[in-house]
């Protein structure tokens, strides 16, 4: 097994990691990183434990030597009679009485591990490296810490070496154990389910442990590997939070402990089956990164850390200045019923609506008349297109669209092709029955003839037809992941990203979509490689609102899929205004998702305005800080300001009716309190209000608006229409110079 598969980010870190360590110190030694209004400090004294003294909002002026003596731990009575200080991953050997951030073994032995330090390097003053040694179990390990200079983001992640003759078996290793302060006591959890994605579970005050796990093979719909810890008064506005995700597209756990002696520990990593990670002598494992950000103005500070560190670091930067264009998808609209005439009609139209980039979703290869047959066999259809994709293609050019194409590459359906040749292909545990799941099963992409096999399908109809954009598809949870009897999830993840790896050095133009039944992979390291996320299969726009604000905590809009999807909603049969599906599609990347043949003339008409209103300020909606206000029930009240504060753009949604008479007033933010701005309603196209006189005509909001400045706009607020509900308001403000 090749163990040394690592993330950028380490492989970044190698140079220095190999070069010469600085000689430790016998006296503690401390090490600092401060960057983007974070602070990191660690004490790594040689022949010691290190220790993660303080991670959290920059203090300004204090030094790593003042902050270990304030981490000064009173003894308790019934306690050990040294002080226990924990360590980077609290293992056995520590004697901190929480779960270990480490556990393994040699066959039984070496087990009680103890890391000590054996050499630090700072790097550029911009990262720490920490080599740590058990010399007695001959278990090594390498911490990495880094701070994004312009968010305070923090990534760390460990990586662990045999370094003995024998191999050693790893259960559990997280990023790291990283400790909170005492005052977040609650958590704010990101669960859910299929067409559910991204829905805050909050759980209050509590001592022990919260612990999620996620065996489903990909990032999960329920078990989103993230969340936010929050002091009791943190608000969306304002307050201390810690946010942190594990950028990991397979199994991984999350626990949240916190012990009864007031301190707090996170930890994230790879869940790993029985004896998947056996290390033999002489080489490594790596974890996949942890990241954590810190801030003191609310979950509006971290979603804004987190949306930056991704726009500046993280998106490629092919991508990263290409105005996100609008989609049309045929998934909603024909599902596996294509023919060459319709595709061709629904692209005109789509086109005529303003849709920049047409997706033949699933359906057009092999067999594929419907779910249980084809996967695999990723060949045009001869039975449905008998000239293959070229005339759609040409059509889909010709009227100023680039060319996308659904696959879902690491699956297989026994009724194919492939499987029929290759029915040895495929993921299992021996003598444990595949569990059902969609007709599909998982190809074991840890054989390399898998990965060739799937990268020459993708590649030459990449080649053959000029596809711009995949959207690539995972549409089932991997239960027992074996290869050749050992579990292989870790292997299969690692090859997933080098497949894709693969295709995007291949075809350096080409743009990917990461989805998994909607939003089921979601996360950061897939995100490496990949342009955008199918946010969620539910285009129910009073849902797809709640959806994308939870999911917004961590991604930024430029990259969330929002569809318009039919009048009628195919998963939740509810019935909903053109007006109110559009308004709720333009907050993320937008794209359209229905038959367009089945929408009355005023409606397409609607979709055109909002699409081209899209256009006009997607560059904000984009780039601008995101806001996500305090919303009263029912309701669900979004932002996006400018940096330079000249502009900005807020969308209200009503989802219900009321409970009060009126609707609460909206206090809007972000904005200059010293400026004055010109405010106007420029969505709905018609006065929304039920009733009059209402602010809309009194202000003239939907005509030339009103002056007004900052500060009495945030601390005073507009009263929102009286409107039906399904109902969104888009509010545009604009600095006068
Ligand atoms: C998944 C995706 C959908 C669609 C179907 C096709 O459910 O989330 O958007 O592509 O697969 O089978």
């Amino acid at each position: 097994m090749n163990m040394r598969d690592e993330p950028d980010f380490e492989e970044s870190c190698e140079e220095s990691l190999s070069g010469p360590f600085e000689d430790s110190e016998s006296k503690p030694h401390h090490l600092e990183l401060r960057a983007g209004g974070a602070l990191l400090a660690i004490e790594a004294s040689a022949g010691m434990r290190p220790v993660l003294i303080y991670a959290g909002p920059d203090i300004s002026g204090i030094t790593g030597e003042e902050l270990a003596l304030l981490a000064t731990r009173q003894h308790a009575p019934g306690t050990p009679s040294i002080p226990l200080r924990g360590s980077l991953l609290n293992e056995i050997g520590t004697g901190i009485s929480g779960p270990s951030g480490i556990t393994g073994h040699r066959e039984g032995q070496d087990w009680a591990l103890d890391l000590r330090v054996v050499s630090t390097k700072m790097v550029n003053g911009k990262s720490i490296h920490v080599r740590c040694e058990d010399k007695k179990a001959r278990i090594g390990t390498n911490h990495v810490f880094e701070i994004d200079a312009s968010t305070g983001m923090l990534r760390s992640s460990t990586s662990v070496d045999n370094i003995g003759d024998a191999p050693f078996q790893i259960d559990w290793c997280a990023a790291l154990c990283l400790p909170f302060d005492q005052r977040l006591e609650r958590f704010l959890s990101f669960t859910g389910r299929w067409a559910q994605e991204f829905q805050i579970e909050e759980v209050a005050l509590f001592n022990g442990s919260i612990v999620r796990e996620n065996k489903s093979g990909r990032t999960s719909h329920d078990v989103f590997p993230g969340g936010i810890l929050a002091c009791r008064d943190t608000t969306e506005q304002s307050g201390l939070a810690l946010g942190f995700h594990l950028a990991w597209s397979g199994n991984h756990k999350l626990r949240v402990d916190r012990h009864s002696d007031g301190r707090g520990f996170l930890q994230l990593g790879e869940l790993l089956f029985p004896g998947e990670l056996r290390l033999e002598a002489g080489e490594r494992y790596q974890t996949p990164q942890l990241l954590s950000v810190w801030s003191q103005n609310g979950t509006n500070g971290i979603a804004q850390a987190f949306h930056r560190f991704f726009n500046d670091t993280v998106a490629d930067p092919r991508t990263r200045n290409k105005p996100r264009p609008v989609h049309f998808n045929t998934w909603e609209a024909v599902y596996f019923d294509h023919d060459e005439d319709t595709l061709i009609e629904l692209a005109k139209s789509a086109a005529s609506v303003g849709a920049e980039r047409f997706v033949l979703d699933d359906g057009w290869f092999g067999g594929r008349r419907n779910d249980a047959t084809g996967l695999g066999d990723w060949w045009v259809s001869e039975d449905v297109f008998p000239n293959g994709l070229h005339q759609l293609v040409k059509t889909v050019r010709e009227l100023g669209m680039e060319f996308g194409l659904w696959f879902e590459p690491e699956m297989v359906n026994p009724d194919s092709d492939l499987y029929r040749t290759h029915p040895d292909w495929v993921l299992g545990a021996d003598s444990v029955e595949i569990v059902p799941f969609r007709g599909q099963l998982t190809l074991d992409l840890t054989k390399k003839e898998v990965v060739t096999y799937l990268f020459e399908k993708i590649s030459k109809l990449v080649n053959e037809y000029g596809i711009d954009y995949i959207k690539w598809d995972m549409n089932r949870d991997t239960h027992h992941p074996g290869s050749e009897g050992k579990g292989a999830m870790h292997r299969q993840t690692m090859a997933v990203y080098g497949l894709l790896d693969r295709l995007r050095e291949k075809h350096p133009a080409l743009e990917i979509e990461s989805c998994s039944s909607g939003g089921g992979r979601a996360d950061y390291r897939i995100l490496e490689r990949t342009d955008r996320i199918w946010t969620s299969d539910n285009n129910d726009a009073r849902e797809r609102q709640i959806i994308q604000r939870g999911a917004a905590h961590f991604f930024p809009l430029r990259i969330l899929g929002s569809h318009v999807g039919p009048r009628r909603c195919h998963i939740t049969g509810r019935e909903l205004p053109m007006a109110f599906r559009v308004g709720s599609a333009v907050f993320g990347s937008m794209g359209m998702e229905l038959d367009l043949r089945d929408e009355s003339e005023e409606d397409l008409a609607i979709l055109k305005a909002g699409i081209a209103l899209y256009k006009k300020h997607r560059h904000l909606i984009h780039e601008g800080s995101y806001l996500a206000l305090p919303s009263a029930k029912g309701t669900n009240l979004v932002g996006c300001v400018a940096r330079d504060k000249q502009e900005a753009f807020f969308s209200y949604a009503k989802l219900e009716t009321d409970l009060a008479t009126l609707p609460q007033r909206i206090h809007f933010a972000g904005l200059d309190p010293a400026k004055d701005y010109q405010l106007r309603m420029i969505w709905p196209e018609t006065n929304p209000s039920i009733s009059s006189p209402s602010i809309v005509d009194q202000a003239d909001l939907q005509g030339k608006g009103v002056r007004i400045s900052g500060a009495a706009l945030v601390d005073f607020g507009v009263q929102p229409p009286l409107t039906f509900p399904d109902t969104c308001l888009f509010y545009h403000l604009r600095a006068f110079e």
